[in-house]
């Protein structure tokens, strides 16, 4: 059984890898995956997770604090800026790494938590690689909720918020919120919290300019208390999945473990030579901006860092000299002996 689920995981992974031609001399650069969370699960709690964007940031630890002693709450990935988990294709592409902690060892969560959206609408404009069109968003979120049912993890996945400050991107919201809907549908085990309405019942339907819960516009970001009023409805949701869990079971005895940090694993040190993150077989330590630790895998072996801290490439490949965080390209490397020639 452990093999076959870890199998099905690997494999869904590795069909969202997208295959580097030959024959291509320039391709978009790969994002740097950003750690899983710090904390192993806590035998005697109900060991969450919930992963997201910079709003699930937000609330997160208030969500910890509402359900007090008996859960452990953590986001993943593990770093507070630059969108967290991001757009669903870069979502499906680390969730191997965001189920694991940090140091890559074996976790065994009771619910995990849910959100893409704001970053695949392309929410400020600025980070082409992040905009995902509808049918990918589809197919990526069945691909995510699968492979999350196959840790044993009770689901809850979280409609996204909305954009006060332009109503074209609103809609986009809207229309993605609708084909979350529906991807959701099919998984009748997936419980849904529609923050959208959540939010849209105290501020109005975008266009707004101020709203009690909503940082100051143009932003999508929220007041202390506004994370505060996100946080009562996540809770709730977690509550909701867990009331029949059986509390008296230790989590390793309620799921399966599915990856586990090996003798193949890579460990990558910070500055004073401390192992502090470990990325898995066959992929590259890369310094990362945002990740806590300051380290993240590059998901491909021998990789080339940026030095934008977010983005890799391939081996034969070099970074475009004017890599940035908005944008990034590799560049195919000539090959040496037909330079000579
Ligand atoms: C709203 O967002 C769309 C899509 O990114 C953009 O084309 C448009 O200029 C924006 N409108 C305003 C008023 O900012
Ligand atoms: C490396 O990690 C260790 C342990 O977390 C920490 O004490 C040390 O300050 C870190 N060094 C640097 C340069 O960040
Ligand atoms: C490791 O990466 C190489 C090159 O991408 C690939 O050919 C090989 O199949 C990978 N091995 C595993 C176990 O994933
Ligand atoms: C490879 O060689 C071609 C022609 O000699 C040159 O135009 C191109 O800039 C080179 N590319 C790299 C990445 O060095």
């Amino acid at each position: 059984m452990a093999f076959c689920l870890s199998f099905i995981f690997y494999a869904s992974l590795m069909a969202s890898v997208s295959p580097v031609s030959a024959t291509d001399s320039v391709i978009p650069a790969e994002r740097i995956c950003k750690p899983g969370p710090p904390l192993k699960p806590s035998p005697g709690k109900m060991n969450c997770l919930v992963i997201g964007d910079s709003i699930s940031i937000g609330y997160t630890p208030r969500v910890a604090q509402l359900l007090g002693d008996g859960y452990q709450v953590q986001h993943a990935p593990w770093g507070q800026r630059y969108g967290g988990a991001l757009d669903s294709k870069y979502g499906l592409q680390c969730l191997r790494i965001f189920l694991k902690t940090v140091m890559l060892e074996p976790t065994e969560y009771d619910v995990i938590i849910f959100n893409f959206g704001m970053h695949d609408i392309h929410w400020n404009g600025r980070r082409p690689e992040e905009y995902t069109a509808p049918v990918d968003y589809a197919e990526n979120l069945n691909a995510i909720t699968s492979i999350l049912l196959s840790t044993g993890a009770k689901l809850g996945y979280v409609l996204t918020t909305p954009v006060p400050y332009n109503v074209t991107l609103n809609n986009r919201v809207k229309q993605y919120n609708s084909i979350a809907g529906h991807v959701m549908k099919q998984y009748t085990t997936v419980a849904t919290a529609d923050l959208y309405t959540r939010v849209i019942d105290v501020c109005g339907d975008p266009p707004y300019v101020s709203c009690s819960i909503a940082d100051t516009q143009p932003s999508p970001h929220y007041t202390t208390q506004g994370y505060h009023y996100l946080s009562e409805r996540i809770k709730d949701l977690i509550l909701d999945l867990t009331v029949d869990i059986d509390e008296n079971l230790p989590s390793w005895k309620r799921h399966e473990s599915l990856w586990i940090a090996d003798k193949y694993s890579v460990p990558c040190e910070n500055k004073s030579g401390k192992v502090v993150t470990m990325c898995p077989y066959n992929t590259t330590c890369c310094d990362d901006l945002v990740s806590n630790t300051g380290q993240g895998c590059c998901l491909v072996p021998k990789a080339v860092p940026c030095g934008d801290g977010m983005h890799c490439c391939p081996a034969g490949y070099e970074c475009d000299p004017g890599c940035s965080i908005p944008k990034c390209s590799c560049r195919k490397m000539n090959d040496s002996l037909e330079t000579e020639n």
